[in-house]
């Protein structure tokens, strides 16, 4: 680990190493929200909002962060959620993400726009691993994808359903960002300027592979193929648009289909985490998509309490959007989530140091949540209730400042 990695105090340390090392464009795509960052702002505000309520004189000498997901021990109530084509950040990023987690006996979720190679994520990341999957125009090619990812290995498949069509990401467009980077005048001074990803990162897909990044994972039917390099482009128009139809049929008709977990991404109301429920759904991510697509949305942290008492306990929550510390993973497990979700944090991490660096997001977040569990006199994770928590309104000083 390099010494700028191992002297990261904490996940604001890490995104600063990221800054430096990425395009200014590539960086604001890891790091911003949706227009005017509403919903990124308010879901960290939410969280600091949220005060602890500890306990004294408890022994916490033996605390243990472990919990058991889907039948599964694992180290920490922490995962690392789908984070896009984190390839594009660090040569075969994804893979770097899944050897992290695996390393610390975590799940990690591979996004259905990873660059990498599915099977080779799961055959050389390790661990326990998941796939996100869109669902593009073309549903049966989606579908295929869904298949792959079966038959490589993946223990759950999370179907993401806030994007029914694009995210308004202006600050990509004025920054001129597209996948696969192009280098273009404007372009030009900020890859020039980052020489440490030009040539960690881009030029080793050249020399590795003698082309750039791809999206690896989107199936493209035959018919279409001769379109393929538009497509995989991520032009906004044509295959890759997200699909507008989706309803809860199709839900169900995934559910017939996918024997294992299966999981919907980006639940904010308790009603359709009640129909999650009744369709056959063994777990939802209350989640904001990092602040991506709705910008007005109600918070992750707000939406969560009325969800986990309409559904608590019926499927497995997992909550995530501005997680950046250890006390952030136990003020959403006091919220009602089984579990809690990164993606800026380990995005940071593998955009700074490769595995190291991701590796190194989760050491710092492992021992907050250890020391913020000692702090608050809990030994076990599913000690931790509504009571370890003091929400805005139940504060008679901050709650009235608020008014
Ligand atoms: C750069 C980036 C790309 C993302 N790509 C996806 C994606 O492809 N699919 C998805 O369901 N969520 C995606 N997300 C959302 C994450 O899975 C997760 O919900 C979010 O990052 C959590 O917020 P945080 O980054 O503040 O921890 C992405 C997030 C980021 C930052």
């Amino acid at each position: 680990m390099s010494v700028l990695v191992k002297n990261a105090l904490n996940i604001a340390d890490l995104r600063e190493l990221a800054r430096k090392r990425l395009t200014k464009a590539l960086f604001d795509f890891c790091d911003k929200g949706s227009e005017d960052q509403i919903n990124m702002l308010a879901n960290r505000t939410a969280l600091d909002n949220i005060k602890l309520m500890p306990r004294m004189l408890r022994d916490v000498s033996g605390r243990d962060p472990c919990i058991a997901l889907f039948g599964k021990e694992h180290s920490l109530p922490l995962m690392i959620g789908p984070t896009g084509p984190a390839g594009f950040v660090w040569y075969r990023g994804e893979t770097e993400l899944a050897k992290a987690a695996a390393k610390a006996n975590i799940p990690f979720t591979v996004a259905s726009t990873s660059n990498t190679p599915m099977e080779d994520i799961y055959q050389n990341g390790g661990g326990t691993q998941w796939y996100q999957l869109y669902v593009w125009q073309d549903i049966e090619a989606s579908l295929v994808t869904a298949k792959r990812a079966l038959d490589a290995g993946y223990e759950a498949l999370v179907l993401t359903v806030d994007s029914p069509v694009y995210n308004n990401r202006e600050i990509d467009t004025r920054n001129g960002l597209k996948f696969p980077p192009t280098i273009s005048t404007r372009t030009a001074l900020d890859v020039m300027l980052h020489p440490r990803w030009l040539f960690g990162t881009l030029a080793k897909y050249y020399l590795a592979e003698g082309r750039l990044p791809a999206f690896s994972n989107i199936h493209i039917p035959d018919k279409q193929k001769a379109n393929a390099k538009k497509y995989v482009s991520a032009s906004t128009k044509g295959f890759l648009n997200r699909n507008e139809t989706l309803d809860w049929d199709f839900v169900k008709r995934l559910r017939d289909l996918w024997p294992k977990k299966l999981l919907i991404k980006c639940v904010l109301h308790p009603e359709d985490a009640a129909t999650a429920v009744s369709c056959g759904v063994d777990g939802i991510f209350v989640s904001n998509h990092a602040g991506n697509v709705n910008d007005c949305a109600i918070t992750a942290w707000d939406a969560l309490p009325a969800i986990s008492d309409a559904v608590g306990g019926k499927l497995t929550i997992i909550a995530d959007t501005g997680v950046r510390r250890g006390s952030d993973v136990i003020k959403g497990l006091a919220l009602g989530a089984d579990v809690v979700a990164v993606g800026r944090a380990t995005l940071y991490g593998v955009a700074a140091a490769g595995e190291t660096g991701a590796t190194r997001a989760l050491e710092i977040l492992e021992a907050e949540i250890r020391r913020t569990m000692a702090v608050m006199g809990i030994n076990q994770i599913l000690d931790i209730s509504r009571d370890h928590i003091r929400l805005p309104a139940d504060l008679p000083v901050s709650g009235n400042s608020q008014l």
